[in-house]
């Protein structure tokens, strides 16, 4: 069972009910009235005491006023602590080398773990990083933040399966086949029987907490599949599996950055994209069916919020609904000039976007990705920094750069370092990084 640092109903309900009153000004525009919303509360609070909340109402404050320069700290984290991985997946783009994060950056990152809502871990594996048992040890004591860790799951034993479940984490679990043929022959070293076994103890500790008051309810397991030629056949497959292991959702999701014939939506491949649109009605009703969520992000309809393939400005999201990518395929340095007024620094001829569609992300978290590099979010098409081991987090987190992201999104500019999709208008609000959270 995880130790947490314990919450106060009161204090809870008092800063959820100012949040809830800030965010829906804002949606209307009324940014001094959301903020008037917010200082009460903020002026309840201590640093201190609250670490978490004080922060929280903070950075609303500071989402108000559209700072470009924020005091509050990251309140999302998502952090690919290695490059190292226990397996050989034939389609993974990652490096090999065996990157791992600044040793001053995992210092950092502990210090950060009261104030985050939000962390998304991976890698390269997150298993394989000697840092991990300790930072997510100490990353459940918060009772607020939600762990979300995107893994292969070979090496989840009972220790780690207990804390996993006790603190209500998240796993999405990367499984490329519904067969252990079609898994074996994809993710070269992963063993079938290993990938059961970590889910099998996951299941035990589910049964334990069965029942149990706490967290462990909101213990969630998604299936993730990354979609491609070898495997575009065994989507029916992929969700019995997930029933019979007791999974809660399902994500298909396309291939990309890989431009040979297995990336079946690059090359149009009509026999295999024909053979998925077939299997979906099924897919669907078996989903509903077990009662297992599903979300399904293949580009099969030349729909323009489908993610597209090839040198498009589109970063589409490996693990799903509502996590974000780090296998940006657009990683290059942002283009960062003077900072001139915002209004200015829009091309002529560049769209704008509505209100509803400009997103909350710069002001929310940073995704630190290969190599360290770093963005605001893991859709968004620009990083920010490079090199972690020169910088620390907190030095990303206002550099010219970060600025200039809230600049330009606080404006509601549609900036040509932000996803598609975002700026189209489609993404649902959760999305974009707006009323977030269980506050
Ligand atoms: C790079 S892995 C890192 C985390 C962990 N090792 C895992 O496999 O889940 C993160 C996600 O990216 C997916 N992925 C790897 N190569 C991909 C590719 N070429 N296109 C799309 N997704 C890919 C993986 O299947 C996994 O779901
Ligand atoms: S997809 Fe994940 S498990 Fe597979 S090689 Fe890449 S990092 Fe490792």
């Amino acid at each position: 069972m995880v130790e947490t640092a314990p919450r106060e109903e009161a204090t809870d309900r008092m800063v959820s009910a100012a949040l809830g009153a800030a965010r829906a000004l804002r949606d209307e525009d009324r940014l001094e009235e959301a903020v008037a919303a917010l200082e009460p509360a903020l002026s309840r609070l201590s640093p201190k005491r609250e670490p978490f909340l004080h922060n929280l109402v903070l950075n609303e404050i500071e989402i108000s006023r559209k700072k470009t320069v924020l005091f509050s700290k990251p309140r999302q984290l998502g952090l690919t602590l290695t490059h190292r991985c226990n397996i050989r997946c034939k389609m993974c783009f990652y490096p090999t080398d065996p990157w791992d994060m600044p040793e001053e950056r995992v210092e950092e990152i502990y210090s950060l773990l009261p104030t985050l809502e939000s962390v998304f871990w991976q890698g390269g594996e997150a298993f394989v990083s000697k840092h991990f048992k300790g930072l997510f040890r100490e990353a459940v004591r918060n009772p607020y933040l939600q762990n979300t860790i995107v893994t292969n799951g070979l090496l989840i034993d009972d220790e780690w399966a207990e804390i996993i479940v006790s603190s209500g984490s998240a796993v999405v679990n990367s499984i490329d086949g519904g067969t252990k043929e079609t898994y074996e022959e994809i993710r070269r070293w992963g063993r079938w029987e290993a990938l059961v076994a970590g889910l099998d103890a996951l299941n035990r500790a589910r049964d334990r907490h069965a029942g149990a008051p706490g967290r462990s309810s909101r213990f969630d397991l998604i299936f993730q599949m990354t979609v491609m030629k070898e495997n575009c056949h065994e989507l029916r497959e992929a969700v019995e599996f997930a029933r019979r292991h007791r999974f809660t959702a399902v994500n298909f999701l396309p291939i990309q950055n890989i431009f040979g014939p297995e990336n079946i939506f690059h090359h149009k491949d009509r026999e295999a994209l024909d053979k998925i649109r077939e299997a979906l009605p099924a897919v669907k009703e078996a989903c509903s069916r077990y009662g297992l969520r599903l979300h399904v992000q293949l580009p099969l309809f030349d729909d323009p919020a489908m993610p597209a393939q090839g040198p498009q400005k589109t970063n589409p999201s490996p693990e799903g609904e509502s996590a974000p990518s780090a296998a940006s395929s657009s990683s290059k340095p942002m283009r960062v000039g003077p900072s001139e007024g915002a209004a200015s620094s829009v091309a002529a001829g560049q769209r704008r976007v509505n209100r509803d569609s400009s997103c909350y992300w710069p002001w929310l978290g940073l995704f630190t990705l290969l190599r360290g590099a770093t963005k605001p979010y893991g859709w968004c098409c620009e990083n920010v920094e490079y090199d972690l081991a020169k910088h620390s987090l907190i030095e990303v987190w206002n550099n010219p750069m970060m600025q200039r992201y809230r600049e330009l999104v606080g404006f509601h500019q549609n900036v040509d370092f932000c996803d598609a999709r975002c700026t189209s208008g489609v993404m649902p609000k959760n999305q974009l990084g707006r009323n977030l959270g269980r506050l």
